[in-house]
């Protein structure tokens, strides 16, 4: 949509508002909230690097605290570095932040 940017993204909105859902196939940039920060840099760049960054709404912060357990056994099998103490912090304040 070369021509119309401006209702690409308003049709983005509208179903984010509609679904309360992200349009993950964009960059994370586009749908992520607080997207600029230092915390969400951390986020997209840890949690993007095997699949989508998923938007931070899908979960509640007790559920994304066990979802984020469950990705440090993905990352210890495919031989990732674990994810430093000051990244973790970084990762769960945005989810917090963000969450259902
Ligand atoms: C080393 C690769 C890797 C990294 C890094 C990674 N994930 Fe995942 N993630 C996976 C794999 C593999 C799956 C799909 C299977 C599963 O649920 O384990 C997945 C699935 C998910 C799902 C979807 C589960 C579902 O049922 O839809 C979420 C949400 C998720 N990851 C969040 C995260 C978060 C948050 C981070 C950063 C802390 C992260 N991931 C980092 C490998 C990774």
């Amino acid at each position: 949509m070369k021509i119309f940017p401006t209702l690409k993204y308003a049709s983005s909105a509208l179903l984010l508002l509609a679904t309360g859902c992200a349009l993950e196939t964009e960059k994370p940039q586009a749908y992520l909230p607080d997207a600029q920060t230092e915390e969400a840099r951390v986020y997209i760049e840890q949690c993007g690097a095997c699949h989508v960054v998923p938007h931070p709404q899908r979960l509640s912060a007790a559920a994304w605290k066990d979802m984020v357990a469950v990705m440090d056994r993905r990352r210890q099998e495919r031989d990732y570095p674990p994810l430093t103490e000051a990244q973790r912090k970084k990762i769960m304040f945005y989810l917090n932040e963000h969450a259902r």
